[in-house]
């Protein structure tokens, strides 16, 4: 499963590249808004932390605009990928530019049937929010099962990208769906590196080491 930073956090993206485990970014207007950045040049940035897609959301709601918006943002860096809302302007918009060779995440999916209409559009990627779900009282994890089975009847090309990622939770049953990507903040996927009993385990063998009173280097 491919590991995507759901931020434009220009340090935490450094940081988790270091860890050689960053597979992409993904960012939406409210992460751009956050970080404080302008859009353009924080984008070029993380294009240039990762080789893997780096997702940027379109803002029009129109497919005319959607595709030059999509024009401006392809030409920052050879790894763009296209963000584009699941609505009908959304996915003519996927259609025109997945056909062109450009990769697009379509994003807000809250549905099975809205993701069977991704994967018909040619998506590179859909991304179904499972938090947003979970918060509105629907299990977010069962939408991910379902969109996997309708992609397997079928051969989909398209990577099922879960998002809306709030805790390592989400993250293991992703992986035992077999989900091909999922995206979360930094803070859940340096949390996927803890355990109480990795870190007592260390305080003990560091302990009996130091009674050895030898050294490695
Ligand atoms: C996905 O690409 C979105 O940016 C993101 O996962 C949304 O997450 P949220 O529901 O925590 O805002």
């Amino acid at each position: 499963m491919k590991f995507f930073a759901d931020t434009a956090e220009i340090d935490d993206i450094k940081e988790l590249a270091a860890t050689g485990l960053l597979d992409g970014v993904t960012t939406n207007p409210s992460l751009i808004a956050k970080s404080g950045r302008d859009f353009m040049e924080v984008t070029k940035e993380i294009c240039g932390i990762t080789d893997g897609p780096v997702s940027a959301e379109v803002v029009a709601l129109d497919h005319e605009t959607m595709m030059k918006e999509a024009e401006v943002l392809r030409k920052i860096a050879d790894n763009v990928c296209i963000k584009v809302p699941l609505t009908i302007d959304g996915l003519k918009t996927c259609k025109a530019l997945t056909d062109d060779g450009t990769m697009v995440n379509v994003t807000l999916c809250f549905s099975a049937n809205q993701a069977l209409l991704a994967a018909k559009a040619g998506a590179t990627f859909v991304s179904p929010f499972v938090g947003r779900h979970d918060d509105n009282g629907v299990n977010g994890m069962d939408l991910i099962r379902d969109i996997s089975q309708i992609y397997d009847n079928y051969a989909f090309e398209t990577e099922i990208l879960v998002a809306s990622v709030r805790h390592v939770t989400h993250v293991l049953e992703s992986a035992l769906i077999g989900a091909d990507v999922m995206t979360a903040p930094p803070k859940v996927i340096k949390a996927l590196f803890n355990h109480v009993l990795t870190e007592k385990g260390i305080e003990g063998f560091l302990k009996d080491w130091e009674s050895t009173g030898q050294s490695i280097t």
